[in-house]
């Protein structure tokens, strides 16, 4: 017998109703914002995701690649941005539009990590990216957007993560500061910081092994590097997060994970028990380089990415999902010899928007009515010989009980009167 592959998952018809409330809310919030929805293709060209000297896990260890004919290499996304930035470059989307363009996204996404809970290797990305313009405005609005849909669904348990990583020359500047610093430490760090240490040593501020070092919590700081354009530009982006009374944490060792981030990054996290060591449930950042760096004009921007299972995880830890209930508007009992008539009778709901479940099989009226109950039904139509020959229906109002007999042809204004 075949088993999901690992690290993959079935959504069961409950879950899936689960992902769609989530959803929905997700797309209410992003018409709050002006967010309009696209969507890319599931495999790009290996070079959309992975630059030359990238450092991060996701780019070298966790990407599906694959070669069909032998010749083009191709990727599974492993995230959103960057297909949405091919797009825009490609389509030409700043030229024709108004900036900044804000596009939103929800796709699977496929990393080969070392599955657990929270962790997939196939998992669903809600995102946003706003590009084509820089303000201190547009990244305290993207934190503000990501901020509100996460207080929608209900989540109660969370904390907002901010910090900057300086624009490319306070980035430069502090990057070399930390090579010098950890260099006389080389021999201590993991096997992968010792790569990072050459290619991105402010990855080794977050490595999860290194971090808990005193060596790494005592490496230079990031505000000491930051240019005086990089430090106005984030008192701002706190001051717009203050009159929005978004409450917020400075964490100035968060540098994220892929390597296109410059200026402002944040993540909000869970401090809910059962989050435990996958408590991200979304992050992003500032990308200045991206758009040109995939063929564009320079232009910046910023975005997130939420986790969909993982906000399933917690919103149902947080008792925030809706109870999936079985409802419909009617059942219908079929006590007659030929089932046409109570075809005829489903036909006419459901073409004026009833939701309708019908009885296939002989069995007895007990059974039937048995069903009808599990099926939540709110009316409840029997059909029998009597109905069939005066072209009549029994209908049966569950909650209150009452019961009457009307021609067939009434039946729609006789509910319109409901
Ligand atoms: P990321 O931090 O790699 O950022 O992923 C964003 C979110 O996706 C995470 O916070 C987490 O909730 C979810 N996620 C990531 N990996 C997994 C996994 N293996 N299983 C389940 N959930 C996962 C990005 O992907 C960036 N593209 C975000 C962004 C958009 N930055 C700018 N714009």
């Amino acid at each position: 017998m075949y088993q999901t592959v690992k690290g993959t998952y079935d959504f069961l018809p409950d879950e899936l109703k689960n992902v769609e409330d989530l959803e929905d809310s997700f797309r209410l919030t992003l018409e709050l914002y002006g967010y309009k929805e696209m969507k890319t293709p599931v495999f790009e060209y290996t070079g959309v995701f992975a630059k030359e000297n990238d450092t991060s896990d996701m780019v070298t260890k966790e990407m599906y690649t694959f070669s069909p004919n032998g010749k083009d290499s191709l990727t599974l996304r492993p995230e959103g941005t960057a297909g949405i930035v091919r797009s825009v470059v490609q389509n030409k989307m700043y030229a024709a539009n108004e900036l900044p363009l804000k596009l939103a996204y929800i796709e699977e996404m496929f990393r080969h990590e070392r599955p657990q809970k929270g962790r997939q290797r196939q998992f669903t990305q809600m995102g946003i990216e706003c590009i084509g313009e820089k303000s201190p405005m547009i990244d305290a609005e993207v934190i503000s957007l990501g901020y509100n849909y996460i207080k929608l669904v209900g989540l109660k348990n969370i904390k907002v993560l901010i910090n900057t990583l300086g624009d490319s020359s306070s980035r430069v500047a502090y990057s070399k500061a930390l090579s010098e610093y950890f260099a006389q430490y080389k021999d201590s760090l993991c096997e992968d910081c010792k790569k990072r240490l050459e290619k991105n040593p402010l990855r080794i501020l977050d490595c999860k092994i290194d971090r808990e070092n005193d060596f790494v919590k005592n490496a230079p700081k990031m505000e000491d590097y930051l240019t005086a354009e990089a430090k106005e530009y984030f008192e701002k982006v706190k001051s717009y997060l203050d009159t929005m009374e978004i409450p917020y944490i400075v964490d100035d060792r968060l540098v994220r994970g892929l390597d296109y981030y410059t200026d402002t990054v944040f993540e909000v996290v869970s401090t809910h028990e059962d989050a435990g060591s996958q408590a991200t449930v979304f992050g992003g950042g500032r990308y200045d380089n991206l758009v040109e760096e995939l063929g564009g004009p320079s232009i910046s921007g910023i975005g997130f990415a939420i986790g969909l299972e993982r906000l399933m995880i917690l919103a149902k830890a947080e008792d925030a999902l809706a109870p999936i209930e079985d409802v419909v508007d009617f059942y219908i009992i079929d006590m007659s010899k030929s089932s046409n008539y109570a075809f005829k009778v489903a036909e006419t709901l459901r073409k004026a928007f009833y939701t309708v479940e019908l009885n296939y099989y002989d069995r007895s009226m007990k059974s039937q009515f048995k069903s009808s109950e599990r099926k939540g039904a709110e009316y409840v139509i029997i059909i029998g010989e009597d109905e069939v020959n005066n072209e009549t229906v029994t209908i049966k109002n569950t909650k209150d009980r009452s019961q009457e007999v009307i021609k067939f042809a009434d039946l729609l204004n006789y509910m319109e009167g409901k």
